[in-house]
């Protein structure tokens, strides 16, 4: 197992070579420590939690124009050259699959233990101070501007008014960030999410004041 382990973490250190901060190894490395984490007071299958976790975004269809079957490919190769059971390639492809925040509408109602574990793990990663970072990350990469200030959102604004502001960093945070605390699915990372979000909205306060919009 130690040696899987460490051929995943090579394998998928080379597949993201490049990959935008946000998304990149470092990212893949802390959602791995936050799954080993919340895993410890879970009753679950650590092998398949290590590898979902570690090969969670190994090809997000954000970077494969919208393909979302190239990740399968992907790791189903890997993990088959590295003779893991049939079984557990099901359990990890799985999870990779029903792992993302956009695709929730879709995902099956009754999930397994290992898939709660490393979604939690990654919402983790989206919020906080790292989530911060990684958001504003994302938003220049994709050369956004970071807020209008004609529109301030709030969690209750209605569809329209989201529409006049679309494409603003600051709108991800009531698009998202600000949603995933209540999503967690285990104790530990309730707990975690939610010292995190309490910062963002520390955050958010003092970006308003900053921006003179109060
Ligand atoms: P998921 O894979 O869970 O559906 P994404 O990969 O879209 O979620 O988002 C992961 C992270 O990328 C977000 O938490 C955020 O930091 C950043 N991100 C995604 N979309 C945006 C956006 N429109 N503006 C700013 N950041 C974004
Ligand atoms: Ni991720």
């Amino acid at each position: 197992m130690k040696n899987l382990i460490a051929n995943t973490v090579d394998f998928v250190k080379e597949k993201l070579e490049g990959a935008e901060a946000g998304h990149d190894w470092f990212h893949i490395e802390r959602v791995w420590k936050l799954s080993k984490k919340i895993a410890q007071y879970e009753d679950c299958n650590q092998i398949v939690v290590e590898l979902s976790a570690l090969l969670h975004d190994i090809a997000d269809p954000k970077f494969h124009n919208g393909d979302e079957t190239i990740a399968l490919h992907v790791s189903r190769e890997f993990l088959e050259s590295q003779n893991v059971s049939e079984e557990i390639i099901e359990k990890v492809l799985f999870i990779i699959k029903n792992i993302s925040f956009k695709n929730r509408a879709e995902a099956p109602k009754v999930i397994p233990i290992e898939l709660k574990i490393v979604q939690d793990a990654d919402r983790i990663d989206a919020i906080g101070a790292i989530g911060v970072a990684r958001t504003f990350n994302f938003g220049g990469f994709k050369n956004n501007p970071m807020f209008d200030p004609e529109v301030k959102p709030n969690l209750d604004m209605s569809k329209e008014e989201y529409k006049k502001s679309k494409g603003t960093t600051i709108n991800h945070f009531y698009e998202k960030l600000l949603l995933l605390k209540d999503m967690m699915n285990t104790e530990k990372g309730k707990k975690i999410a939610e010292e995190r979000h309490q910062f963002m909205l520390l955050f958010l306060d003092q970006f308003y004041k900053e921006w003179n919009v109060d």
